[in-house]
């Protein structure tokens, strides 16, 4: 049986999983005796709002759920004065294809993430918070749960917290099974009890989210940081990472696939993407070499082994024409195909297309199929550029970015990794067209249609 490692390696710097590994470091004794827990949320509960969103904008502290929004600057699109209540709402359904981190802090360090969302409830002025977390992760909830409960019963949720005039209830609710769920928006949707169906943004869900009320969304990272940034100051947090307000602070990031030791490691954001899969991850499989990764989840661009020097940082991250993303660093070794690598990316956001949208619902499917075709050896030459067009016609133009995040990867590989389609392609004649050629029956009745289309 594999034993799990808890010390972390020298490169990694363990902030918002501190005490991972302390045993029962999911109880309020032990986060609170052993981890000082709850200092920040005791002082954050008396705090002016306002200084609360300061201090994390000064922090520089970015979305971690995908997106990388500072968290401050969303916190501060809150109205001043709610004619309705403000929702804080923690997006826990991690859904993007190899990332498992969330959870890791939700089983080990669930009264970080509920003081993380004291801290961040005081500076919106929600009195009402939910925690979405995605349905299969049961251990997680138990021990939300739990953690809840002890939280209530020591006065640090409910009425008067921390003898306060702050109110504040968390509800944990079980998500819906989809992928669509953990988009803002199709999750408030689903939280609302309807089908998880993204909405059409302005507004976003800081002037209306949840039962119209102003809502943050924040992922769970993201408000586990928010105790440490408070009890040690911005310039402390900023230091952790590259020393650039945008590059601030560690990152959890969840590697999985060919390298030897795939796990999850918290380091400072600026760390070589060398660094972390040759030191931290022991480099690659025997006999095997790197060819290409996933920087953060399926959805972002690969990133090829002669350009892993790269930073694992927003902006090095983007400059490369990739993202951050989720943090999942899906690896790549040289036995794997690429070809059959971007049908299964594709195939995975054509089953989790929600459908409101054609270039999507359509897209996602007709660029899986066409790919399959290629990697079934039936597919021609003139596909691989069919195959981009469809891309290019996808991405910015629907509701949602699920779209995009179909179509950025598998540009990437048609463009990084063009010789590999290039190699399993026939010429146009030797293949089957790529929509089946109508019948003469068919178009006949087309032309039909037509006609009587046009003497009306
Ligand atoms: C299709 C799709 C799925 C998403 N899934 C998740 C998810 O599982 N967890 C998450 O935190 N954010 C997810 N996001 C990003 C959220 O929409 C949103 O940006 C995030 O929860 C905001 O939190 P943050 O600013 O703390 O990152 C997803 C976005 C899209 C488009
Ligand atoms: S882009 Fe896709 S997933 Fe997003 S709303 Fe449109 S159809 Fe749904």
């Amino acid at each position: 049986m594999s034993q799990r490692i808890y010390e972390a390696h020298p490169l990694e710097n363990r902030v918002v999983i501190a005490g991972y590994g302390e045993p029962k470091s999911w109880t309020l004794d032990v986060f609170e005796k052993k981890l000082g827990g709850y200092k920040a949320a005791r002082g954050a509960v008396k705090a002016e709002p306002d200084s609360l969103i300061t201090t994390v904008k000064d922090a520089g502290l970015r979305g971690l759920g995908g997106a990388g929004f500072p968290a401050g600057v969303k916190w501060s699109f809150i109205p001043k004065n709610p004619t309705k209540p403000v929702y804080l709402v923690c997006n826990a359904d991690e859904g993007e294809p190899g990332t498992f981190k969330d959870r890791q802090i939700m089983e080990h360090l669930p009264h970080r993430l509920i003081e993380g969302m004291i801290c961040a409830a005081s500076a919106i002025g929600s009195k009402t918070a939910y925690i979405y977390v995605r349905y299969e992760l049961r251990l997680a909830r138990e021990r939300l749960e739990q953690a809840i409960e002890e939280a209530y019963k020591a006065g640090y949720l409910g009425e008067n917290i921390f003898g306060s005039s702050r109110s504040l209830d968390i509800t944990v609710h079980p998500g819906a099974g989809a992928y669509i769920c953990g988009e803002e928006t199709g999750l408030i949707e689903s939280l609302e009890g309807d089908r998880g169906q993204p909405r059409l943004k302005p507004p976003f869900p800081a002037i209306s989210g949840l039962f119209g009320g102003p809502t943050i969304v924040n992922n769970v990272e993201t408000l586990a940081h928010v105790p440490g940034i408070l009890n040690n100051g911005p310039e402390w947090f900023v230091k952790l990472g590259n020393g650039t307000p945008r590059g601030a602070g560690t990152k959890l990031l969840c590697v999985s696939g060919d390298v030897k030791r795939p796990g999850f490691y918290e380091i400072p954001l600026g760390l070589p993407l060398n660094s972390l899969l040759n030191d931290i991850c022991g480099g690659p499989l025997e006999g095997r070499k790197f060819k290409a990764c996933y920087p953060g989840g399926s959805s972002s661009p690969l990133l090829r082994a002669d350009e892993f020097d790269t930073p694992m940082d927003f902006d090095s991250l983007a400059a490369k024409k990739t993202m951050m993303g989720s943090g999942a660093v899906i690896v790549i070794d040289d036995s794997r195909s690429i070809p059959e690598m971007a049908m299964r990316t594709a195939r995975f956001y054509a089953h989790e297309s929600c459908g409101q949208c054609v270039p999507c619902r359509e897209g996602t499917k007709w660029v899986s199929k066409m790919l399959k075709r290629l990697t079934m050896g039936q597919g021609s030459f003139s596909d691989i550029d069919k195959i981009k067009s469809a891309c290019n016609n996808m991405a910015g133009k629907t509701i949602c970015v699920l779209s995009d995040a179909c179509a950025m990867p598998v540009v990437s590989m048609l463009e990084k990794f063009r010789p590999e389609f290039e190699a399993i392609a026939k010429p146009d004649d030797e293949v089957q067209p790529a929509l089946p050629k109508i019948s003469g029956q068919m178009a006949a009745l087309m032309s039909l249609v037509r006609e009587r289309q046009t003497q009306k």
